[in-house]
């Protein structure tokens, strides 16, 4: 292959673009969103979601009448609640989970630390703790910390990258001395899907506990926690969730746990009367314990809209939309760059992809200084992975082709320099 692109080849391209954006029902809400003109496309909504304008106002409005306004009267007057009120919101438009166990709070890391703690801490008549080589640095730093600090056995699945985490995979590794399996639901670099209830079965069965990281699934891909019988799950709001950079996090604990789970790092807030200033630390009731100190009420104002925004549109016409666009982004892949070399690191089954595709090729780092210099932006994974992320309410196909065709033409530059 020469890897030669004919006009006729692209125009078809833009063409399938140009109907795939007239027919998305979801097309009109990209409005919301503030696109600056010289972002020519935008393919790291994965990484950093793009602000709304609803939150522009919603900002300025916030710092004039509630905060300017009410000042300290403010927490009597609302804040106080926010991380589980706002916790209710997002478990109900996001996670498929009824009200009470989900928390606003923190950072995925921290809340990820406060329950892997709480998990081993609840059964120390099991001393193992089941994470995988593929997964996010952060899930496993922390892991291997808690491990040091509790004397517990970390049992490492090194997945295939082509698979992810697999049933089988998790069943080899559980056992009686299993008393927590930490996965992500959607693998960050591959994009690919974890079977989420045959695992979480699986892990029940071997009497453990499961914590899903749902970072790069949570406002892109439709959840039923409760169904699915999840015991823990933690996720990040400044992706698909659209909360900002440095967004809290949020933590899902199932309410059959409440009794038994206490987390480590017991601050006033999740006291049972924080202004009781008390001598001794009394855990609040239900999911209002895995709040520490005081809650980041500025930065939970923009989640707010987006999630506003995914009610109205609904999760399964997000989902069907991620869908659609991961596969156009591959059918223009297909065309436009395996033949320059290019492998495709992610399913092609949609079934098994989140709402990001990887491509491989050891000239991507170079290019992506390039690409981000020409307005389009995707991110660079080592060692050689460019990570295609479509954030499903923001982008459109017309924005998918413009990405890739500029990825076609710096790999093609870098090739005649
Ligand atoms: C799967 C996963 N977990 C955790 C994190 C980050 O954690 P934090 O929000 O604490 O930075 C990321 C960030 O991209 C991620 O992809």
């Amino acid at each position: 292959m020469t890897g030669q692109t004919t006009f006729d080849e692209l125009d078809e391209l833009a063409r399938r673009a140009a109907a795939l954006d007239a027919a998305d029902p979801l097309a009109a809400h990209r409005d919301a969103f503030l696109t600056p003109p010289e972002v020519v496309s935008y393919l790291d909504g994965n990484s950093l979601g793009r602000p709304l304008r609803a939150t522009r106002e919603r900002l300025a409005r916030f710092v004039e009448e509630e905060w300017g306004g009410r000042l300290i009267r403010g927490w009597d007057e609302g804040w106080m609640d926010a991380p589980t009120e706002l916790g209710d919101l997002l478990a109900r438009t996001t996670l498929g989970a009824a009200p009470g166990q989900t928390v606003v709070a923190d950072s995925t890391t921290v809340l990820i630390y406060k329950l892997v703690r709480a998990a081993a801490d609840a059964r120390p008549d099991r001393r193992e703790v089941v994470v995988d080589t593929g997964n996010f640095p952060t899930d496993r730093f922390v892991a291997e910390g808690v491990a040091a600090e509790r004397g517990l056995v970390l049992r490492w699945i090194e997945p295939d990258p082509a698979t992810g985490v697999t049933v089988d995979d998790v069943r080899a590794v559980v056992g009686p001395e299993t008393t927590l399996v930490l996965l992500s639901h959607v693998a960050y670099r591959s994009g690919v899907v974890a079977d989420l209830p045959a695992i979480t079965d699986v892990v029940h069965e071997a009497g453990a506990l499961v914590l899903w990281d749902l970072c790069h699934s949570v406002g892109a891909l439709e959840l039923a926690l409760d169904e699915d019988l999840v015991d823990l799950a933690v996720g990040c709001t400044y992706k698909y969730l659209n909360g900002g950079p440095g967004a809290p996090a949020f933590a899902y604990v199932a309410e059959r746990l409440h009794g038994s789970i206490r987390q480590p790092i017991q601050g006033w807030m999740g006291a049972a009367d924080p202004f009781a200033m008390g001598e001794r630390y009394e855990p609040a009731r239900g999911i209002r314990q895995l709040v520490s100190g005081t809650p980041p009420i500025v930065g939970m104002l923009p989640v707010r809209d987006m999630l506003a925004l995914i009610g109205a549109a609904g999760m399964p016409a997000v989902r069907e939309k991620s869908v659609a666009l991961t596969s156009y982004a591959l059918e223009v892949a297909d065309r436009l760059l395996l033949p320059l070399g290019v492998r495709l690191a992610s399913p092609r089954d949609p079934a098994r992809r989140g709402s990001h595709i990887t491509l491989d090729h050891p000239d991507f780092r170079a290019a992506t200084a390039d690409l981000w210099r020409r307005g389009v932006i995707p991110d660079f994974r080592p060692p050689d992975g460019l990570r295609i992320g479509l954030s499903p309410l923001s982008t459109s196909f017309a924005e998918v082709l413009a990405g890739l065709t500029a990825v076609r033409d710096v790999l093609c530059a870098g090739r005649t320099a």
